[in-house]
């Protein structure tokens, strides 16, 4: 299916299974205003319908990456406005930013090609894996502007990264580079920019030989395992295990002990089950 110009703030082509979603506003170093937040709702959700779609990459178009909520459009506009309005364009924000994808139903990866400000790292934690230019540039800038991270911000910090070195970022609004984020785990890992979709692509790839109902049990049962206790978390992901078994329609798992027990044609610990065709 082509989505040529069907949302005015993000751009998405589908190619050989990898959705490539750029968020499409660069000369406002793709800020994410009202309507690029509604627009992305739209996005996710009707990508997570399209059966071509079964890697989802989140990108920036020119030379950023996000620069974060939109000061003009997602604040000082909304200043002014009923406060009923301001509830819902956070709402917006947080349903696509954490609801959708958070828990999205393919894998996600974030692609930062550039800037990376603020309301930015919680989309950029939110999805599953993260690779970032080498000459990519973060920072919390808030602080610079007068506020405290806002949104889900510091709990992506939290979660991501030390206490030491997220206390450092917040308070200082300092930057740092795609290296230092990969270094301090907020990323996976930070190539030259030259190679950047090459190598996200090779990742996409990879996940693309996966069974897709196992890969999303798999990711989103470690996500919640965090916020669960030892016992839950035991009765959960056997739950989640056994729920996974039932729904998966091309059993994996059979086939997976099949090639490697019977078949002896692969090494689990090496690769992945051959999936049918
Ligand atoms: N919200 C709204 N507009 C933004 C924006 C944001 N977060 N970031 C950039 N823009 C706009 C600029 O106002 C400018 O608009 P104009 O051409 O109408 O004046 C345009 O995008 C280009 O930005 P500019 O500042 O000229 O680019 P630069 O290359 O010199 O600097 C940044 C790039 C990202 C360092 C700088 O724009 C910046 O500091 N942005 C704010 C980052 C931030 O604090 N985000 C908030 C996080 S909550």
């Amino acid at each position: 299916m082509s989505y040529q110009n069907r949302w005015q703030t993000v751009d998405v082509q589908v190619d050989s299974g990898i959705a490539w979603v750029t968020l499409n506003r660069p000369e406002k170093k793709n800020a994410m205003s009202p309507t690029l937040n509604k627009e992305m709702i739209d996005v996710l959700e009707t990508l997570e319908l399209d059966p071509a779609a079964k890697v989802l990459v989140l990108t920036g178009a020119g030379d950023s990456w996000t620069a974060g909520m939109d000061l003009k459009e997602y604040f000082r506009e909304v200043d002014n406005q009923p406060e009923i309005f301001q509830e819902r364009i956070r709402r917006d924000a947080s349903r696509w930013q954490w609801h959708l994808l958070r828990f999205y139903s393919k894998p996600t990866i974030a692609m930062v090609n550039g800037w990376c400000f603020g309301g930015g790292f919680s989309p950029l934690v939110a999805c599953d894996l993260a690779i970032a230019a080498d000459e990519a540039t973060f920072g919390l800038s808030e602080i610079n502007w007068g506020i405290p991270p806002g949104n889900l911000v510091s709990k992506a910090m939290a979660d991501t990264v030390g206490h030491r070195t997220s206390m450092y970022y917040i308070m200082t609004g300092k930057t740092f580079s795609g290296v230092e984020a990969a270094n301090m785990g907020l990323v996976n890992k930070s190539v030259p920019l030259a190679q950047l979709k090459a190598e996200v692509t090779e990742l996409a790839n990879n996940l693309l030989e996966k069974n897709p109902v196992v890969l999303r049990t798999a990711k989103n049962g470690f996500k919640r395992c965090r916020e669960l206790t030892w016992e839950q978390n035991e009765d959960y992901l056997y739950a989640k295990l056994d729920q996974c078994n039932y729904r998966d329609d091309e059993g994996g798992r059979e086939q997976g002990l099949k090639q490697f027990l019977d078949d002896k044609s692969i090494k689990p610990g090496l690769q992945a089950y051959k999936r049918p065709a």
